[in-house]
């Protein structure tokens, strides 16, 4: 089916990490061989992917010589070229190296935090070699297993004053780069800070260029903590902050799974297309890349892992293909119609209402709570229940 081809304007993106994962845990070591990164370019340019993300480590190893990276880094120029692929976020891997097991920007030792903002801004001058327009920022590593470790409103000093100083940077330079800050409640750390979409954009309103930062949400970050991802999302735009997404599929609350989009919770991921693709009058909220944070399952070969990076742009499209169905329905719109959707677009109060007007107008001799007893019924199984019909393709 037409629809179900990824186009260059989906947008869809993967980590160099994600297909690149070797499958190596905490309990065993890798099952595939390193993948090299033209190999990467080329073979996601093949599936129709739009472009690839990176860490700096992804690309050459922590501690190459200037020449080292330069060679990689026109390699990979040089692929990009040759495919048309794009390369529109890169990150820092502030988390694998052992410099860095209590944090970079957070770290107690000030010493390694002056070396983690070194090691962020090559990466900014990097992500403007490389066009990217956003740079992610996840803070792994940023926190603590004990509540005793560490002053939390230090730390968040300390996260505030490394961003100000990245954000001064990237204004000096003139760098056309915007920061993502990308939440987590845990894992690799106990506790990990901005754990959530929620604490992020908090955290954001605190800095020096609020206008620079916003969020990189990943939907099994938030259902790790029990959250609605969708409702998450919904936040974001609301807040003008949804600078990047990291779509994978995640199972309830336990470990960072990481599976292929929608091999989670389907039907979050069925409200979640719906959101971005048709919540702004039928058009899509969002625009950036629909990137994928997955890690291709340790059991499969390389085989494997090329279908599974197929099967998240085929399980977006086909969510899209439903939501756009769901969406058209004429049921569905007066199923909607009759749970009051549309009542809650409007305000509250009347234009230039005051507070005694609002106690002396009609409805407030007329309106009658206890009709809500016994009668008045919002409707909204039947809503969902025509959803979940759209979804399993029964309508
Ligand atoms: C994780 C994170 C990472 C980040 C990546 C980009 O849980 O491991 O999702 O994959 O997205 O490091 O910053
Ligand atoms: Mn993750
Ligand atoms: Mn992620």
């Amino acid at each position: 089916m037409s629809t179900l081809k990824p186009r260059a304007e989906d947008k869809f993106t993967f980590g160099l990490w994600t297909i690149g994962w070797l499958g190596a845990d905490p309990f065993g070591s890798a099952t595939r061989a390193k993948l090299d990164t033209v190999e990467a370019v080329e073979k996601l340019a093949e599936i129709g992917a739009y472009g690839m993300t990176l860490h700096d480590d992804d690309l050459f190893d922590f501690g190459s010589t200037d020449s080292q990276r330069r060679h990689e880094i026109d390699r990979l120029k040089g692929a990009l070229a040759a495919t048309g692929l794009k390369m529109p976020m890169i990150t820092t891997n502030l988390f694998s190296h052992p410099v860095f097991k209590d944090g970079g920007f957070t770290s107690n030792d000030r010493d390694v935090r002056r070396f983690a903002i070194r090691k962020v801004l090559r990466n900014l001058d990097l992500a403007s070699e490389l066009g990217a327009e956003t740079f992610v920022m996840w803070g792994g590593r940023e926190g603590a297993e004990y509540d005793s470790a560490k002053n939390i409103q230090h730390a968040l000093e300390r996260y505030r004053e490394a961003v100000n100083f990245l954000a001064d940077y990237v204004i000096e330079k003139g760098y056309k780069i915007r920061f993502a800050i990308e939440p987590k409640p845990n894992e690799p750390r106990g506790d990990i800070l901005l754990p959530t979409v929620g604490h992020a954009l908090a955290f954001i309103e605190t800095l020096d260029h609020p206008e620079l930062v916003g969020v990189n949400p990943e939907v099994g970050h938030e259902q790790m903590a029990g959250l609605n991802f969708t409702a998450g999302i919904a936040q974001a735009l609301d807040a003008g902050k949804l600078f990047h997404i990291d779509l994978n599929g995640q199972r309830g609350i336990k470990y960072d799974q990481d599976l292929v989009f929608g091999h989670g919770d389907l039907s979050n991921a069925f409200s979640l297309v719906h959101l971005l693709e048709f919540s702004n009058n039928g058009a899509p909220a969002y625009h950036g890349p629909r990137h994928f944070d997955y890690k291709p399952s340790r059991t499969e070969d390389y085989t494997g892992v090329w279908e599974s990076a197929k099967a998240n742009i085929r399980m977006y499209l086909l969510l899209k293909e439903r939501a756009a169905a769901f969406e058209a329905d004429p049921e569905v719109k007066a199923a909607k119609e009759a749970a009051r959707l549309h009542e809650l677009a409007q305000s509250t109060l009347n234009p230039g209402e005051t507070h005694d007007a609002l106690m002396a107008s009609p409805d407030a001799a007329s309106f009658n709570p206890d009709a809500y007893f016994n009668g008045k019924g919002f409707n909204f199984v039947r809503l969902n229940q025509l959803a979940l019909e759209h979804l399993m393709g029964a309508r």
